[in-house]
Parts: C-alpha cells; structure tokens; sequence
C-alpha cells in the first residue's frame, strides 16, 4: 500500500446517463432518463453530494438497449457549464476523432470552464458500430497502437510551442495550435483491461480505467501498472468501475441485485456479451475486458456488479477502503435511480468513507 495513495482522499466519479437504457441491461423500472434536463439535475446533485468527476460516453449508433445516445464532448460541456466544481471527462474514440479535432475542441472547452474538462480515450469494442459508420476496424493491437498516438498527439499539441510527429497513423509539420488549454493541462484517462491496455497507461495516460473486478482482480491490475509505469518513469493513477446499490439492509440490496438479473433482457445481454466477448477476447492474451464475466456479469455493461458495492451503506465504504488500500485513487460509479442514489451515496456512504480514511491516517501515524 503505498503512503501517497492513502494520504490522498478517495476520489468519485459517476457515469453520466448520455446513453439511453441506463447502466444495465434489464426491464427493471429504472428512473434513469438520458435528456439533458435530466442529466443538467444530476450534475448539479453529484457536484453537492461530493463526487469530483461525471464520465460521458460514446457510442454512434444503438445496440443492446442503448437506442439514443448523445455526443459526448458537447454533452460534457454542457454539463460543465451547468456545474461549478464538477470536473466532466468526454469520451474520445479515435477513428471517428482525430487529434487535431480534439485537442482544439477540448483546448476551447479548457477555456469556456475553467480548465474542469479532461478526456477518457476509449479504443472501440462494438464492431458493428464501426461497420455502420465506415470506419475500419483495426486488430485489438492495433487500436491500442493507434490510442496510443492518439495521446501522444494530445499532449504534444497542447505542451509544445511547434509540434512534429511521424506516427502510423498521425502526422504533423510544424503545428501551432493557440491557445492551449488553460492549466492544469486536461487530464486523460483511458478505459479497457487488456495487456494492450495496462501497457498503453503505464507509458502514457494519467489514468487507468477499468472494469469492475474483485479486490483481488484489481490489486494485479494495479501492481502490473505500476511496475511497468515506475519503469517507464511514468506516474499513473487508476480508477475502477463499481455498481452501486446501496440500501438500509444487505437483503434488500441483494433483492435489487437478484430483480435486476432476474428481469434482464436477455437477447441484449446475448447480444451484447457476443460483442464485447469479440472485443475482450481479441486482446492475444484474453485478458481484456469481459473475457471472464458471466451473462450475470453483463447484465451490468462494465462489470459493476462484481465490484460488489452492494449492501449497506457501512458494507459498501468498507469495500470501497479496500480497493484504495489495493492502489485505486477513483471509484467510477454507476446506479439504477441516478438522481435519487447518487443522492443518498453523497449523504450515506462517502462520509463513512471519510470517517474510515482518517481513522487509518491515525492508525499509520501511531505506527
Ligand atoms: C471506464 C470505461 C469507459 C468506457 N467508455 C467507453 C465509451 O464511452 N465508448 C466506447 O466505445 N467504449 C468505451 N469503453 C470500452 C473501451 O474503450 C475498450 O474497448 C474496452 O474496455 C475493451 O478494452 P480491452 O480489450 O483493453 O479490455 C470504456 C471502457 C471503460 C473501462
């Protein structure tokens, strides 16, 4: 466990709803709406119950229960524009972006809210998306290839005064672009699990983001990064995906866990497993995201519920400590009834969650 990790406050992000369907692939009643009024409240509500970060996500056309998405570059600023602390991280797929394209727009959106825009890279799992928008699908290693120049580009633009690079897939002479974002420079995460993807945020991104997994799971993630990043010379901080269901008692919590599986649509889940399976297993070593989960598993799109944040509120902060003890600086969460959990998370657990952090600061300071 390392001393920077646990004298830092745990951060919390939540997935914005810009996709329809909310975060599970189920029938369940689910209060969840993916407009933008909607989306303008939760903002507003996660900024006062104490979350530091909204997740946007991409996705350009339907499938498994998502029929409308919204862009998620405008849609972040939007939200930022709306908030006054939130920081709103925009998904970006390299393919249908390119470097120049985003680091202008984000450079603007640095300038229009004080500098609370960051950037998740995401490298494509949905196939059929790309086929429907005539976009090449390239091999699991070389889409991480291509994000990872894509990075490379977005720092270079931003940083330097002249900017050259000769990659594969990105090219610059020369390029000025004015004005850079303002400082601190936007930050950039990037979501997927694989060695492809470990690799990739050991030598580039500031975050590693991954799917829900087991404290276990996520404390060899961890420990891979961070050699290869201490290798490198390279600093990187990881956040995990969590489904939360947090309820007065551990029974009714699970009760929700077992309607919302009961209730799954399951040609979706079929669907979307067939999918994701392609994605994860792609990756040579099949370590990738969804390479192990259970239909069960996919109920929930990123893993979240193996995360097991569900319980009681004391249960769930518990849990939380365990994976910042594993070297997590981020839980990303998503809910069934957004405005109303995030709700009760901000005023029931992240204060036990503080009440736990400064109790083992005392504990390490007595030794
Ligand atoms: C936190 C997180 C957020 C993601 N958001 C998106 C997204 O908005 N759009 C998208 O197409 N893929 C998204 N992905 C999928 C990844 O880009 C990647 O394709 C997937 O995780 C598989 O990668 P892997 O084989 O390296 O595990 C996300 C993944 C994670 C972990």
């Amino acid at each position: 466990m390392s001393q920077s990790i646990t004298d830092q406050p745990l951060q919390f992000a939540y997935w914005v709803p810009n996709v329809s369907g909310g975060l599970v692939i189920s029938n369940i009643e689910q209060r969840t709406q993916w407009d933008f009024d909607y989306n303008r409240k939760l903002a507003q509500i996660a900024e006062r119950a104490g979350f530091d970060y909204a997740l946007t996500q991409i996705r350009f056309t339907a499938g498994y229960g998502a029929d409308n998405q919204h862009e998620s570059v405008s849609f972040s600023h939007g939200l930022l524009a709306a908030t006054d602390r939130l920081k709103v991280i925009a998904a970006l797929l390299p393919g249908p972006w390119n470097p120049t394209l985003a680091a202008k727009q984000i450079a603007t959106i640095s300038h229009l809210t004080q500098a609370r825009i960051a950037v998740n890279i995401v490298s494509g799992w949905f196939r059929g998306e790309f086929k429907a928008i005539g976009e090449p699908w390239l091999d699991h290693e070389e889409r991480y290839l291509r994000s990872e120049e894509f990075i490379r580009c977005l720092r270079g633009i931003w940083q330097e005064e002249t900017f050259n690079f000769a990659g594969d897939f990105y090219r610059y002479r020369d390029y000025v672009m004015k004005p850079k974002p303002l400082d601190p420079l936007p930050e950039i995460f990037q979501g997927g699990s694989s060695r492809a993807a470990r690799d990739m945020a050991a030598r580039v991104s500031d975050w590693y983001f991954t799917n829900g997994n087991t404290v276990e799971g996520i404390r060899q993630q961890v420990d891979d990064v961070q050699q290869k990043a201490a290798a490198n010379q390279h600093q990187v901080k990881i956040g995990v995906n969590g489904f939360v269901i947090a309820r007065e008692t551990e029974q009714e919590a699970q009760q929700v866990l077992h309607q919302i599986i009961a209730q799954a649509n399951p040609d979706a889940v079929k669907g979307f497993a067939h999918e994701a399976k392609n994605a994860g297993n792609a990756s040579p070593e099949g370590e990738g995201n969804w390479a192990k989960s259970s239909l069960e598993d996919l109920v929930q799109y990123n893993d979240g519920f193996k995360t097991n944040l569900i319980g009681t509120p004391q249960q769930i902060a518990e849990r939380i400590i365990a994976l910042k003890n594993a070297g997590v600086s981020l839980m990303l969460l998503g809910f069934l009834h957004f405005q109303e959990e995030v709700e009760y998370f901000g005023r029931e657990v992240i204060p036990l969650v503080r009440e736990l952090e400064r109790q083992q600061q005392r504990e390490l300071a007595h030794g």
